[in-house]
């Protein structure tokens, strides 16, 4: 990095248990009886690169109803916060939407200061020298890891506006959500803000057409998983074996993504760990992405430690932000 942009920038990587987890997490995914992979391993190098391709997919609106809310609002949420803000973002990725609620900042307080976790090193490196480039009133922190372990250790500080965007709390459905929000919170002083975005449930076809696109770009990225399993801890798994289905589940609100095994088979896993074997048309779990009500994110928030300060959905209510308000302690 650049050396007069460097002094704006810090950089700190939680790395410690990464590659053990991996192993342990697969292995244990897919000894079970009913098979997963954790949604968090579809983003290492590859992975993430498949997702900018897939926010470029008509199917896939997310990005762009986002992005058309958040050129709406952006100025109202940052006045909210009151004075200039340290944004905190889980999730940075790109950092591309970020730019709108930066760029409002710096208009209004001249200056801030932007705390991006995110546990692609390359994707937080590549946003920081971006946004330093092109925004001298911006100071960057970059930290690299898993969120709840990034939350337990960021520095608080008042005037805080977390942002949780891109519907990636739907990645943490039932209980796990509130406990990301509780996350949050902690790492929160009381009156700080907290702005998420979140896909609103609508009409099935809708849904699934958005996870199921014809080109099958989503399910390259579903698909990198296995591969990823393959390349990293030596397995043997044919991933061409596989086909990826998303479908909405009523009774929980969630698409939920499955590879299915074509045929049966036994797969080696390497390294002294057995096989694991799949009976025809078995599935493994890889994702659940959970489309928000207007009432579920209420009760999330009020059973997380927030209060609703506003709920922007677009016109025909297919997304939302939803600014939330830490409440004090006690
Ligand atoms: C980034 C987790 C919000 O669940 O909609 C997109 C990931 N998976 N297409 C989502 C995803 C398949 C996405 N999140």
């Amino acid at each position: 990095m650049h050396e007069n942009l460097e002094n704006r920038y810090r950089e700190r990587i939680w790395e410690n248990h990464v590659a053990e987890d991996f192993e342990r997490d697969v292995l244990s995914g897919l000894r079970a009886a009913q098979k997963s992979i954790p949604s968090k391993y579809l983003y290492d190098a590859l992975g993430s690169a498949l997702f900018e391709a897939i926010v470029l997919l008509p199917e896939y609106d997310l990005p762009r109803r986002e992005i058309a809310l958040l050129k709406r609002y952006a100025a109202t949420i940052v006045a909210t916060v009151g004075g200039p803000p340290r944004l905190l973002e889980l999730g940075s990725g790109s950092s591309e939407k970020t730019h709108l609620l930066i760029e409002a900042a710096i208009e209004r307080y001249d200056t801030v200061r932007y705390t991006a976790v995110d546990i692609s090193l390359g994707a937080i490196r590549a946003a920081a020298v971006q946004l330093l480039e092109r925004y001298p009133q911006i100071a960057v922190d970059a930290l690299v890891g898993d969120y709840f372990q990034v939350l337990a250790d960021v520095p608080r500080q008042p005037r805080t506006l977390a942002l949780f965007l891109g519907s990636n709390l739907g990645n943490y459905p039932g209980r796990r959500g509130c406990e990301l929000l509780r996350a949050i919170y902690v790492a929160l002083t009381p009156h700080d803000l907290l702005l998420l975005g979140v896909d609103l449930r609508k009409n099935r076809e809708t849904m699934e057409r958005a996870y199921n696109d014809p080109i099958g770009v989503t399910a390259a990225f579903s698909k990198n998983v296995l591969a990823r399993v393959n390349r990293e801890l030596g397995t043997e798994i044919a991933v061409d074996n596989f086909r990826h289905v998303a479908i909405f589940d009523d009774s929980t609100g969630n698409i939920e993504a499955y590879l299915i095994a074509e045929r049966a088979a036994s797969y080696a896993m390497g390294n002294g760990r057995g096989a694991v074997g799949f009976a025809e048309g078995e599935r493994i779990h890889i994702e659940s992405s959970h489309k928000f009500t207007r009432e579920e994110i209420r009760s999330l928030a009020a059973d997380s430690g927030f209060e609703e300060r506003m709920f922007m959905p677009d016109d025909d209510a297919g997304f939302a932000l939803a600014l939330l308000e830490r409440r004090d302690d006690g």
